[in-house]
């Protein structure tokens, strides 16, 4: 069967091949990311208890293009189905809400800090003054650590629901131990720059479901949205500027 195209963005695409998924790197891009995504991957499959494409294969190919292989799942992304479905955005919402409250009960103590991370972050964002990049830093600081798994980019497009309503996570990548607010802050951060419905009915059942106070995942916001900065994404700057600015007076 030909490799058949699946995804594509500026850095990678992914293709099928037969029952493989290949997720291809564009040249130059850097090996230590590639091999990264890789361990942090097979690190959850040890966990085992969430369902996630096993890796097969990291490879180089001659115009040293670097690629991993994974089991190709059969199905459709939960985005796909949200927008083919909308009349069953409440149900995906709450399996989605309850997978990523799964992933929230799991540890792996070998992965990196989300808090770590995020100072590395603030640190390197661009458009903040040192005013703004010093209460951000001081507002984590205080926040509580935990050592939950945190997905790090848990949203629609990365869950592949099969057939049979089996749902599998993609893309762990961004994968730490933290706090699960601050994941959820993120998911609600990605979802508000999609689409704010989404966004809110998020939140609530998050909240609801894990007995939260809205206002302690809404202090990650500034956090989350000053880590994204530094994704350099133009059409983001002004919601995550409008988010970081909330620090200054909360
Ligand atoms: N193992 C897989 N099986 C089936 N589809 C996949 C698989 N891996 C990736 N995909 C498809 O490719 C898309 C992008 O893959 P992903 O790993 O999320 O990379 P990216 O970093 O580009 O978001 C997914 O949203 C999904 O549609
Ligand atoms: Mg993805």
């Amino acid at each position: 069967m030909a490799r058949e195209l699946i995804s594509k963005n500026a850095t990678k695409s992914v293709y099928r091949d037969g029952d493989k998924a290949i997720k291809s790197f564009c040249q130059g891009f850097p090996k230590a990311e590639v091999l990264n995504e890789a361990l942090i991957s097979a690190r959850i499959e040890e966990i085992g208890g969430i369902n996630i494409p096993a890796t097969l294969a990291v490879s180089v190919d001659v115009d040293g293009c670097w690629s991993i292989t994974k089991d190709f799942i059969n199905g459709k992304t939960l985005k796909q189905l949200m927008d083919e479905n909308p009349d069953k955005l409440d149900e995906y919402m709450e399996q989605m809400v309850d997978l990523q409250l799964t992933i929230h009960s799991k540890t792996c103590p070998l992965l990196n800090k989300l808090k770590d991370k995020m100072i590395r972050q603030i640190s390197d964002a661009e458009g903040l003054n040192s005013v703004n990049r010093y209460d951000l830093l001081t507002r984590l600081d205080g926040m509580p650590k935990h050592v939950k798994l945190c997905h790090g980019d848990f949203q629609p497009n990365n869950i592949i629901v099969t057939d049979d309503g089996t749902m599998y996570v993609l893309d762990w990548v961004h994968a730490t131990q933290g706090n699960a607010s601050a994941d959820a802050a993120r998911t609600y951060l990605l979802l508000c720059l999609e689409d704010q419905n989404k966004a809110d009915k998020y939140m609530e059942l998050f909240c609801e479901k894990t007995d939260t106070d809205r206002r302690y995942v809404q202090q990650w916001l500034p956090l989350v949205a000053a880590a994204q900065l530094t994704k350099h994404r133009p059409e983001e700057a002004e919601l995550l500027h409008k988010w970081v600015d909330i620090c200054d007076y909360q």
